[in-house]
C-alpha cells in the first residue's frame, strides 16, 4: 500500500472538481444565454471570465496537484474556459447583430413625411415675360439697359422733344415729385424737376449720353401714370424700350426688328402692322399691331373673336425713326446717325396671352397667382 499524498489537500482544491468545474461552467453558460445586451454581457465576461471568476481562480490551483493529477485538471478547466469563451463570442455576435438592427431603425427616415418647409413663392408672369424678352435681344447682340423710376423731368420729357406744353406733361397723367416742403398739388409741386417716370423712354436718352454709337439697347422697366386701378388701368405697369443708333438705319430695319421680335415671342406665325401715328420722339411714328394671337384674322372666325374684339389685330406698341432733335439733344450727330426707338406694355401682353381679366391680380402677390405660370422656389 502506498503511502499516503501529503501534498494532497481535498479542501483547498475543492474548485478542481468536476463536479465544481461542471457547475461554474453551467453557471457561466447560463449567464451568457441570459445575457440581453452587450452591456450586460460585458459584466459577464469579467464575472465568468476575469482573474476572479471561479474557472481563473480553479485555475490558479492547478499548482498545488500533484503533478500527475495536473494535466488532467488543467485539461478539464482549459475545456471549461473555451466553452465559455464559445458561448461568449457567439453570444456577443447575435446581441451585435441586435443592437445594430434596433439602432438602424430607430434611425430610420421616413422620405415620404410631409417637410415643414415653407414655398417662398414663385417667379411672377411679368418678370419671366421681361427675361424672355431681353433674352431675344441680347441674342441678337443688344444691350439690356436701366434706369430710375425717379427721373429727371429733363430726361423723361425734354430730351424726348416733349416741350413745356405738350400734354402729356400736365399733372394728368404725371406723377411729380414735390419738391421738398411743398405740398404735393399746391404751388411749386413741379419745382424738383423729378418725375415718376412715364415712360421708359428717358432710357433711351441716358442710353445716348452714357454710349458712343452703334447703340442697340433693351430696357424693360417700371413706369408710373396717373390712372385710377381698375380692372384694365393701373397707376403703375411695365414697359420695355428699345433703341438701335447706327449708320443707315431706317423703317425697313424697325419693321424687321419688331417681326423678328413678336415671332421669337408668338411663334413662328406671327406678324406685325403699322399704323401711322404721333410721338414727340419718333419721325416717322407708327403704332405696332400683332396680328391677333387667336383668331389669326381668319375670315371665318376674326368677327365673333373676343380677344381683338373683331378687329385680327392686338395694339402692341408705339415706335418710329428717331426724331433727329432727340439725337441733338442727346449728343448724337444726325447728320451720320440714325436710328429707330420702339416701345410696349408687357401687363397686357402676359393678360392678354393668360386670359386674365383683371389687371390688378398682377400686383395682388398671392402665390396661388404666380405659381401656375412656371417655376416655384
Ligand atoms: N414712350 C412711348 C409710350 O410710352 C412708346 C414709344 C417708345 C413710342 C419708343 C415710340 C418710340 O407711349
Amino acid at each position: 500500500m502506498s503511502a499516503p499524498n501529503s501534498d494532497y489537500d481535498p479542501v483547498e482544491v475543492t474548485p478542481l472538481h468536476p463536479d465544481e468545474i461542471a457547475r461554474v461552467t453551467s453557471e457561466a453558460l447560463q449567464a451568457v444565454t441570459a445575457a440581453t445586451t452587450l452591456a450586460e454581457l460585458k459584466q459577464v465576461r469579467i464575472d465568468h471570465t476575469g482573474d476572479r471568476s471561479p474557472l481563473a481562480l480553479a485555475n490558479r490551483e492547478i499548482g498545488a496537484l500533484p503533478p500527475q493529477a495536473r494535466k488532467e485538471a488543467g485539461q478539464r478547466i482549459g475545456q471549461a474556459r473555451g466553452e465559455v469563451a464559445q458561448a461568449l463570442a457567439t453570444r456577443t455576435e447575435e446581441l451585435e447583430a441586435v443592437e445594430s438592427a434596433a439602432r438602424l431603425l430607430a434611425e430610420t427616415v421616413d422620405v415620404t413625411l410631409p417637410t415643414d418647409r415653407e414655398v417662398v413663392g414663385a417667379r411672377h408672369p411679368i418678370t419671366t415675360i421681361q427675361e424672355l424678352v431681353a433674352d431675344v435681344f441680347v441674342a441678337m447682340g443688344w444691350e439690356v439697359a436701366e434706369g430710375p423710376e425717379v427721373e429727371a423731368e429733363w430726361l423723361n420729357f425734354d430730351a424726348m422733344n416733349l416741350g413745356p406744353d405738350h400734354p402729356a406733361r400736365t399733372m394728368q397723367d404725371t406723377f411729380w415729385v414735390a419738391s421738398s416742403g411743398a405740398a404735393a398739388d399746391g404751388p411749386g409741386a413741379q419745382d424738383s424737376g423729378k418725375v415718376l417716370r412715364t415712360h421708359t423712354s428717358p432710357v433711351q436718352a441716358r442710353s445716348m449720353l452714357t454710349r458712343t454709337p452703334p447703340i442697340y439697347v433693351v430696357c424693360p422697366g417700371r413706369v408710373y401714370r396717373t390712372d385710377e386701378a381698375d380692372a384694365t388701368h393701373m397707376p403703375v405697369f411695365h414697359q420695355v424700350e428699345g433703341l438701335a443708333i447706327d449708320e443707315g438705319l431706317s423703317m425697313a430695319h424697325l419693321k424687321g426688328t419688331l417681326d423678328h421680335f413678336a415671332r421669337a415671342i408668338y411663334g413662328d406665325t406671327m406678324t406685325t402692322r403699322f399704323r401711322p401715328s404721333y410721338f414727340p420722339f419718333t419721325e416717322p411714328s407708327a403704332e405696332v399691331d400683332l396680328l391677333c394671337y387667336v383668331c389669326h384674322n381668319e375670315p371665318s372666325a376674326v368677327a365673333s373673336c373676343r380677344t381683338c374684339g373683331g378687329e385680327g389685330w392686338i395694339e402692341w406698341g408705339g415706335c418710329g425713326v428717331v426724331n433727329p432733335r432727340v439725337l441733338v439733344a442727346c449728343g448724337v450727330d444726325p447728320e451720320r446717325y440714325s436710328g429707330f426707338a420702339f416701345g410696349m406694355g408687357l401687363d397686357r401682353t402676359v393678360t392678354s396671352r393668360y386670359d386674365i381679366a383683371d389687371l390688378r391680380d398682377l400686383w395682388d402677390g398671392d402665390v396661388r397667382f404666380t405659381e401656375p405660370f412656371g417655376v416655384g422656389l
